[in-house]
């Protein structure tokens, strides 16, 4: 079958969308991003796709784009995004991420589309039992975020079963860091991760930096995570539809390094990166803050033979610092 080089990416103007995006027109694929501009913003690195500026729950706006640019895959990033958001506001979130995948689903089968990725996470392990956590690990998540996600795949799968959708799920452990060329990077607006948090404080925009929790069972007491540098996430992403187009069955996959950095070393590499203190501050644990998520990182790899080009703090943090320094401070989020 011949099939166009067109992929839609939706939530292509947000942090994550705009790296993938970059990745696809770099394996030269014609790039069309739908985002409805609500937390992403346009870049200069737009210029090179389509842009359409709407909602992926738009089914009607949705099928004339698949059908005007012949699209051949769709990689699915738009979503809201932010846990404790959605504890206060949940239907908001359901309706964002469930109905708007449902939507998009409709018309993706509709058009007949050769190849699925959706953005998933690791919040769907809710507080994992092991860790490093494998793709077949219990999944209960704990805030509607993550039940919003889990959600998602659901349907993702039964509509899949149903109508011959080739997918994959890819379930994206902590993002960081930017594009290493400085054409992306982190949102001053978006989340308070502690990696942007901590890069703050060290450009002198916050005045510390709260460490929920110093008592936890890992070596330095504070929470352990798998950090993985959004360019070589993005690489995944190119990776995957070379994978489903190929023939690959669909399945799901754990996006992370493996390998987990403390909260206190985190803050340790972003002094040691901008040369500057960082005052910080003991606060209660948060509920539901798991002491470890680390990725069962081996599947992706043999699967895609994915290979991390930087997958190592330093760079993580140096990249995320050069982008922030850049940008214009705006007023911090919590
Ligand atoms: N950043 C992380 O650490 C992380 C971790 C795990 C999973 N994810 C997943 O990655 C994806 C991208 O996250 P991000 O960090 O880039 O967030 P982001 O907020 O920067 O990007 C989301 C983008 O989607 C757009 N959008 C939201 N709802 C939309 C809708 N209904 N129609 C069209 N566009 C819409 C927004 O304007 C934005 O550009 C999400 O699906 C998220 O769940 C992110």
């Amino acid at each position: 079958m011949k099939r166009s080089h067109a992929v839609l990416v939706t939530g292509g103007a947000g942090y994550v969308g705009a790296h993938v995006v970059l990745a696809l027109r770099e394996a030269g694929w014609h790039v069309i991003v739908l985002d409805n501009l609500s937390t992403g913003r346009l870049l200069p690195l737009h210029r090179d796709c389509s842009v359409v500026i709407g909602d992926v729950a738009d089914r009607a706006l949705v099928a004339a784009t698949l059908a005007r640019y012949d699209v051949t895959a769709v990689v699915h990033l738009a979503a809201s995004i932010v846990a404790p958001a959605s504890i206060r506001n949940p239907l908001a979130y359901y309706r964002n991420n469930v109905a708007g995948s449902i939507s998009l689903l409709e018309a993706c089968v509709e058009h007949g589309i050769s190849a699925f990725v959706l953005s998933s996470t690791a919040a769907v392990y809710g507080v994992p039992v092991v860790s490093p956590v494998a793709e077949d690990a219990p999944a209960e998540p704990i805030n509607p975020y993550g039940w919003s996600k889990l959600m998602s795949e659901r349907v993702l799968r039964d509509a899949a079963a149903a109508h011959d959708l080739p997918f994959l799920i890819l379930r994206y452990f902590n993002v960081a860091g930017a594009d290493p060329h400085g054409r992306a990077g982190p949102s001053q607006a978006g989340p308070a991760h502690l990696l942007k948090v901590a890069i703050e404080a060290a450009l002198g925009r916050r005045a510390d930096v709260p460490i929920y929790g110093n008592d936890y069972p890992t070596t330095d007491g504070t929470c352990v995570r798998d950090f993985i540098h959004v360019s070589d996430l993005a690489a995944a992403h190119v990776a995957g539809l070379d994978y489903l187009l190929g023939g690959g069955p669909s399945t799901v996959l754990n996006c992370g390094y493996g390998r987990g950095y403390s909260v206190r070393e985190v803050l340790a590499t972003v002094e040691r990166v901008a040369g500057r203190r960082i005052a910080t501050r003991l606060a209660p644990r948060r509920p539901g803050d798991p002491p470890e998520v680390v990725a069962d990182a081996e599947r992706i790899r043999i699967l895609l033979g994915w290979q991390p080009r930087f997958d190592d703090l330093e760079n993580i943090v140096a990249h995320s610092l050069a982008w922030l320094r850049r940008s214009e401070p705006v007023l911090a989020t919590s």
